[in-house]
């Protein structure tokens, strides 16, 4: 199993290319089987995600390839037919969002079997929405022995979802369902993340009609059938918000080429009032920090526009070297501080109640041997590495590579000391 080992002290200088976005890139894939023509995605992230969507689109009838064009790489994926309408346990529990599969095949095809994703490590994480919105647009869903039967004979129809919370996969499974529906779909209560405008647009150019994309109410007139397209995934804002805080981290000056700063208003706010200097351009952002020590700034995640669930270990990381106490709340995850018992290995002082994380910064972290729990945490124990004394040896990497394209690379050419050890390499 590969680890990421770092040794902390090195400020990051450079410029660092932000890739498109893993949390779209996957549903625009799952978008492609809406249709029998070519759907061409560009810069598509090279990711364990996509790979593992990939694997489940073949199974289910599409031909994909993969190349570099010159819009960097790009992925073409045709469905000329669906050949099984089943996504067996062993895919669906790798990545929960493969379980978005289950609207485009019941849309196409009338019919899907497809597996409950179970449980995660950052929670619960039940799919009552996604059956709920399915159910709202004529499905028919029993669940038999942890597979979800799906049946929609004479097609899905329009309906009137409402959704009790901000869900962003529900809100994603409604649209990827609605498309091809008869009729008028009105989804009230959507999510209003920066992936749904983004696959709004990929199925609009596919000749969807989706109206109110970013904001709670969406409605969704269907069409007949959907063209192919060619649509650029957005930039990740993820990968854009966690470089910026390695930047506040380790200190130096990094240029973001291609990170979308009113994407991640909330962060770049917080940053701010913490004292780093953030330029926002209109092709990325430059983020610096020289010398001084950061201030303790609370925050507390919730749906876009606020503070992004995904960022929050990252942030964690950072106040704990920030001087004064901050407090960090988690409401949108029940059980994600599984990154705390980690920093703490490093010197951080954080006590955890409830959903609320007390930070209390310390002067200096130390390099230590510690184990990434989940893909956002263990982006938060690389950044407190980069910040610590001596090294910081991170195991279980392939959470790393689930989202993060090239990390060592890119934080290696700003001049972080990061390396991974591949099986069986020592220290
Ligand atoms: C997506 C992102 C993930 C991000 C999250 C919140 C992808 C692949 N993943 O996950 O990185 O952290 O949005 O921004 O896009 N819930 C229910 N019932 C449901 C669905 C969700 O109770 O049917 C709950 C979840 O357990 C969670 C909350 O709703 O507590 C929000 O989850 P949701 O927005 O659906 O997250 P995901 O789409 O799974």
């Amino acid at each position: 199993m590969d680890r990421i080992a770092i040794t902390g002290g090195e400020p990051l200088c450079g410029q660092i290319a932000i890739s498109g976005a893993k949390n779209s890139a996957i549903k625009l894939m799952a978008a492609s089987l809406l249709t029998d023509a070519p759907l061409r995605l560009t810069n598509m992230p090279r990711l364990a995600d996509t790979r593992l969507m990939g694997a489940l689109l073949r199974r289910l009838g599409a031909e994909i390839e993969e190349r570099e064009g010159p819009d960097g790489s790009e992925t073409v994926l045709t469905t000329r037919e669906i050949v099984s309408a089943f996504a067996p346990y062993d895919l669906v529990r790798q990545m929960r969002a493969s379980f978005n599969v289950l609207g485009p095949l019941l849309a196409r095809s009338g019919h899907a079997k497809v597996s409950l994703p179970g449980g995660c490590e950052i929670g619960a994480r039940p799919v009552d929405l996604h059956l709920e919105a399915l159910r709202a647009l004529g499905a028919q869903i029993d669940l038999h022995e942890g597979y979800i039967y799906a049946q929609a004979p004479r097609g899905l129809k329009g309906g009137r979802v409402e959704f009790p919370f901000s869900s962003v996969g529900a809100t994603e499974h409604a649209m990827l369902a609605a498309v091809l529906a008869d009729g008028v779909t009105e989804l009230v209560g959507a999510a209003r993340e920066p992936e749904i405008i983004d696959l709004a647009q990929c199925l609009g150019a596919m000749g969807a009609r989706i109206e109110g994309a970013g904001t709670s109410h969406i409605v969704i007139t269907g069409v007949g059938s959907l063209s192919g397209a060619d649509y650029a995934v957005a930039p990740d804002r993820i990968e854009a918000g966690t470089y910026a805080m390695a930047v506040a981290m380790a200190g130096g000056e990094v240029r973001l080429t291609r990170a979308r700063a009113e994407d991640i208003a909330a962060l770049l706010d917080k940053m701010e009032q913490a004292g780093v200097e953030v330029e926002r351009l209109n092709d990325g952002l430059i983020v610096r920090r020289n010398g001084a020590r950061l201030r303790a700034v609370d925050v507390e995640t919730s749906p876009y526009p606020g503070f992004p669930t995904d960022l929050q270990a990252q942030f964690m990381a950072l106040m704990s070297l920030a001087e004064g106490e901050s407090v960090v709340r988690e409401t949108v995850f029940e059980n994600r501080f599984m990154h705390v018992p980690e920093l703490r290995r490093m010197g951080a002082d954080i006590t955890t109640t409830g959903r609320e994380a007390r930070v209390r910064g310390v002067e200096r972290l130390e390099g230590a041997p510690v184990m990434a729990t989940d893909l956002r945490a263990s982006v938060g124990l690389v950044i407190a590495g980069l910040a610590a004394r001596g090294e910081t040896v991170v195991d279980r990497v392939y959470h790393l590579d689930r989202g993060f394209e090239r990390l060592e690379d890119k934080l290696s050419a700003c001049g972080a000391k990061v390396r991974r050890l591949t099986n069986g390499g020592g220290v």
